[in-house]
């Protein structure tokens, strides 16, 4: 058996779609305590904000708000505080982060409608300007940038055009994309945008935020379900005192300046873009030699998470699969597909192509290990 993989730290290399792989550093950035209203972390706190405004190129028309919690608590604060009570929502659906979306409408008792596309297949920005012309009682349009659940990459620019050629509003689930895939505020016209540390700007867990038009923030009064969930109030307090209403995560908040220090470091967008790009490439490329097949053809593909399909021999358990790969020092991840029996490999996260290579090579061996020879696509059940 090969050596076992390990991060800076030791750790397995999480090939999953965040929490990921952290550098050293920035977990290092967490070995300290700070007064949450003390003026350096406020100050920390600040540069923060300002810095994830200015990766999305938003920085004159848009403000950050953090949310304490996971991606989800952002998005329910997205959608909370944007649609007012009597609005309603239009969500494009192609993956569990869509039907969450739907879920969270459910919920807080908003209006929603959805148009609904298979797994493998982008939302037609054409029926979404069809949908909005019949139905002009649909005053915010939701779309999720790169859906996680197959790792296919949305036509965010597209649909952005659509949704503001019709006069309505849009908000954006960018949180496995946000940071490696580029989606400028100048360019791509939206309301609101949710993201979290723990995705490509590497940082750890703890905290979701919204990137949210300044003119569109300040109509929200009288729209959130939840105190802790009201943009506009978190907002508003940390304009007043530069503090949080409620305890924030201040770690997690230190550790990301220095983790938004290294995304700079490594070029922003497009120099975080391309080391993923590289990744991915490396890996499907390997996993392909291999025989097995992606879920999605390469135009599709983001490059944060990949699908491949169950390999249809007998031979090839899943769970035996996972564990021989954890042994190794690789974590993967579970399918979340409802159209095709399936298992998905990450390469966003502190990884390069090295990691990629080790990991194809441990699948192999794995492969060896367990007799499995037919590497193409299980039949589905009948
Ligand atoms: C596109 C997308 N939206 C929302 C979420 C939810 O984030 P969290 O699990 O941090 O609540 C995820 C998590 O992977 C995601 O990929």
């Amino acid at each position: 058996m090969t050596e076992r993989a390990a991060s800076e730290t030791g750790d397995a290399l999480l090939l999953t779609p965040g929490p990921l792989t952290t550098s050293k550093s920035v977990k290092a950035a967490m070995v300290h305590d700070w007064g949450s209203r003390d003026q350096a972390f406020i100050d920390i706190n600040r540069r923060v904000l300002e810095s994830i405004a200015q990766i999305a190129g938003a920085s004159k028309t848009h403000v950050t708000v953090p949310v304490q919690g996971s991606g989800t608590f952002a998005v329910e604060a997205m959608i909370g505080s944007f649609v007012p009570r009597d609005g309603k929502l239009l969500i494009l659906v192609n993956g569990a982060y869509g039907e969450r979306a739907m879920k969270i409408c459910e919920v807080i008792g908003r209006a929603c409608i959805t148009l609904e596309s298979p797994e493998d297949t982008p939302p037609a920005p054409e029926d979404v300007s069809a949908i909005l012309t019949a139905d002009p009682s649909i005053t915010h349009v939701f779309a999720v940038h790169c859906e996680t659940t197959s790792g296919i990459l949305n036509p965010i620019k597209e649909i952005a055009d659509a949704v503001a050629a019709a006069g309505r509003r849009l908000l954006v689930d960018s949180m496995s994309a946000f940071g490696a895939l580029p989606i400028d505020a100048a360019d791509v016209p939206y309301d609101a945008l949710a993201a979290s540390s723990n995705k490509c700007l590497e940082g750890v867990p703890g905290l979701g935020f919204v990137i949210c038009r300044k003119t569109a923030l300040v109509e929200t009064d009288g729209n959130p379900h939840a105190l802790v969930l009201d943009l506009k109030a978190q907002h508003d307090a940390l304009e007043k005192s530069g503090q949080y209403r409620f305890t924030p995560p201040i770690h997690v908040i230190v550790a990301l300046e220095q983790a938004i220090t290294e995304h700079e470091d490594e070029g922003g967008v497009a120099g975080r873009g391309g080391r993923y790009t590289n990744n991915c490439k490396v890996l499907v490329e390997g996993m392909r030699a291999m025989g097995f097949e992606t879920l999605l053809p390469d135009e599709l593909q983001a490059p944060i998470i990949i699908t491949f399909h169950m390999p249809e021999d007998p031979a090839f358990e899943f769970k035996r699969f996972y564990d021989s790969l954890a042994e190794r020092g690789y974590l993967i991840y579970p399918g979340k597909l409802t159209v095709a029996d399936s298992f998905r490999i990450g390469c966003i996260g502190r990884l390069d192509e090295n990691h990629m290579q080790g990991a194809l090579q441990a699948i192999a061996e794995v492969l060896n290990e367990m007799g499995v020879t037919q590497t193409g696509p299980r039949k589905a059940a009948a």
